[in-house]
């Protein structure tokens, strides 16, 4: 995704940065230490502008939730309508950060832990997750419309790449389970394939997410819903490992 530089984006970004985890090692000594409670727990990765992972984390209160994006300027949007979302306020009309009380917060605001609810954010790569997370932290990873890589060379970057996929087999517990969603047929061809080829049973598989039985809980990101509504078909696999 190529994203379009937002104003004071970094700045924007630190306000909230009580919804931020930036330090690996502290997450790494213990995952669930930055939510109030601790429950299991589910990852998206490239989680976008933010769309799938504020609805999944308010309709699946059961759970607490990282999101990763690489691109900083896109996970500030993410942050930004996950917080409005909570009820943690709205950007300020001229710069800042207003908090529901009207208190407009140029730099840091130390959300109260109670209010900061059941998501945190990672700024990072996919490929530094082992940094922050020890071997069976999650249930469920998810990665949903990520970027294809169709040209030979850079197969390496698919987030369903082998070697991606040892990874999130390491990350979550027996019986975890990773979701993938697509729009790209060759995306899709090459992560059954190398799904198959992994560690994991592919336990779903449909090329048409949206007529299936899990249309009715399926939850879309901003990506779906830009390419089903224009009549591409979205193409889904979920494949559980068993340690
Ligand atoms: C095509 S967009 C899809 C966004 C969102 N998941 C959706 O479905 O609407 C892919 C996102 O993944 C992020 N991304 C790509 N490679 C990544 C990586 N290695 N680690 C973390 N995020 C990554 C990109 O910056 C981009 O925001």
């Amino acid at each position: 995704m190529r994203a379009r530089k937002k104003k004071h984006g970094s700045e924007r970004l630190s306000v909230l940065s009580a919804l931020l985890c930036r330090n690996p090692e502290e997450i790494r000594k213990n995952p669930s230490a930055p939510f109030e409670t601790s429950l299991p727990l589910r990852l998206e990765i490239g989680c976008g502008k933010g769309d799938f992972i504020t609805a999944l984390s308010a309709r699946d209160t059961e759970y607490n939730y990282y999101a990763m994006e690489l691109v900083d300027d896109v996970l500030v949007a993410a942050v930004e309508k996950y917080a409005s979302s909570r009820g943690l306020g709205k950007l300020g009309t001229h710069g800042g950060w207003e908090a529901p009380d009207g208190t407009l917060y140029r730099e840091t605001w130390e959300i109260p832990l109670a209010d900061r609810g059941n998501v945190r954010f990672l700024n990072g790569d996919a490929k530094t997750l082992s940094d922050f997370f020890p071997d069976g932290t999650f249930d469920t990873i998810y990665a949903n419309f990520s970027d294809p890589w169709p040209k030979k060379g850079y197969e390496d970057r698919r987030l369903t790449a082998p070697a991606f996929l040892d990874l999130y087999a390491r990350l979550l517990k027996d019986g975890g389970t990773f979701c993938f969603k697509t729009d790209n047929v060759g995306l899709f061809e090459y992560s059954l394939e190398t799904v198959r080829a992994s560690k994991f049973e592919l336990t779903f598989e449909s090329w048409d997410l949206h007529a299936s039985e899990r249309a009715a809980t399926n939850i879309m990101t901003e990506y779906e819903r830009n390419f089903s509504s224009q009549g591409m078909k979205i193409h889904c696999l979920e494949a559980v490992i068993r340690k």
